[in-house]
């Protein structure tokens, strides 16, 4: 049976690129984007464009080279974001404008000093506006994590009459838990009239680390777009990571639901995006961190090179990542440094690898690590003879 697809919606360069020290110059968002297309996304967030003139000339740029991918531009629903955003995508191929507007009480209240009835003549005005321009309009509620459904409902109805074609539900906050969330898409999916003529979408902030179950949650209660970043970069502590989210569809069959992207470019692309942004990728970043295929505990070195099925639930390859890697430390087995002596050249017998292996731990105590020139060390400086 073949798979949902769920369309991957990339804003590195908009949601991604808004993190301080993270500004990226028109030819490096050629760059970038040119990789998104390639990666396989289905959209590229390319910026704000009335935000300012350099990211005006960011997404007229992009929206020129990019051919096979749906570009997009924010704006708020404001006419003159809406005119300029459909200025900046005229040449796309498949523009798409992004528009929307706060719907929880704190945003009606503290940002616009408005009412319920006035947000949605907003929302209906903006979306109406922006399809006069483009056919292909989403909308966004702005902190609809915190937002009551049935209130909700409505401001999505509005925009689905107004000719919206998605619907995003962003967790602007990072605020919901996933039962939460998923609980929200499927309250929208089944009291929304009309809702099947757009695609929900998810947009999750991850302030309390839930940004990649939020949305896993939102597309197994039916939205079909999820909205991420490389790396998971984005406002305050980020967005959804995309290479986490492809790969829980891609690692869990029975969801039923794929997305379009090659997994093999995901480390390059990782590290693409990290050397252009100035941001390191934690090292136990999942899918992605330098140690997310390292195995540095003895009990799990002996297990993986036993078999790495043991101890890895995705093998490296699929993700671009040539092999996992046995990392010596203190904490490293026999198997381990045997293992590591046979790649450096050394076939040790029990005997030799008993006698090594009492030297070994006594280096390894005093170093963070034990790389391949502190292995000939050890081995050449042994008390017992040991060809290479
Ligand atoms: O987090 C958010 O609500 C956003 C919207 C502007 C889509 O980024
Ligand atoms: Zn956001």
């Amino acid at each position: 049976m073949s798979k949902d697809k769920v369309q991957i919606f990339d804003t590195t360069l908009r949601d991604g690129e808004q993190v301080p020290g993270c500004k990226l110059d028109t030819k490096q968002k050629l760059v970038i984007a040119e990789r998104l297309e390639l990666l396989g996304v289905d959209v590229i967030e390319a910026g704000f464009p009335i935000s300012s003139p350099g990211d005006f000339n960011s997404v007229q740029e992009i929206a020129k080279i990019i051919k096979n991918v749906t570009v997009c531009g924010l704006t708020r629903a404001v006419r003159k974001d809406i005119e300029v955003a459909a200025e900046a995508l005229k040449y796309a191929k498949r523009p798409r404008i992004h528009t929307g507007i706060g719907t929880s009480e704190s945003h009606i209240k503290f940002k616009f000093n408005s009412n319920k009835d006035a947000i949605i003549e907003r929302a209906i005005e903006a979306v109406s506006y922006a399809k006069t321009f483009v056919e292909d309009v989403e909308f966004y509620a702005e902190d609809a994590g915190r937002t009551d459904n049935e209130f909700l409902a409505r401001v999505c109805e509005a925009a689905i009459k107004a000719g919206a074609t998605v619907l995003n539900i962003p967790d602007t906050t990072g605020y919901c838990l996933p039962e939460e969330y998923g609980a929200k898409i499927k309250y929208l999916r089944e009291n929304v009239k009309g809702i099947d003529k757009a695609i929900l979408s998810c947009h999750c902030h991850n302030d309390l680390g839930l940004a990649t179950a939020n949305s896993i949650a939102g597309v197994i209660n039916g939205a079909r777009q999820i909205e991420c970043t490389i790396n998971g970069i984005g406002e305050r502590a980020g967005n959804t990571a995309l290479e986490e989210v492809v790969m829980i569809l891609r690692q869990h069959p029975r969801l039923n639901l794929d997305t379009n992207i090659n997994s093999k470019l995901l480390n390059d692309t990782s590290r693409m995006v990290s050397q252009k942004m100035g941001m390191i990728v934690q090292p136990n970043k999942a899918i992605v961190g330098a140690n997310a295929f390292a195995h540095s505990s003895g009990i799990h070195q002996d297990g993986v090179i036993k078999n790495r099925e043991t101890y890895e639930i995705i093998d490296p390859a699929d993700v671009g990542v040539d092999e996992s890697s046995i990392v010596l430390t203190a904490r490293s087995g026999r198997a381990a440094l045997a293992y590591r002596a046979k790649n450096v050249g050394y076939e040790l017998t029990k005997l030799q690898l008993d006698v090594v292996y009492d030297e070994f731990l006594k280096y390894a105590d005093q170093k963070k690590e034990i790389l391949d020139e502190d292995i000939h060390r050890i081995i050449e400086s042994s008390p017992v003879k040991i060809e290479s």
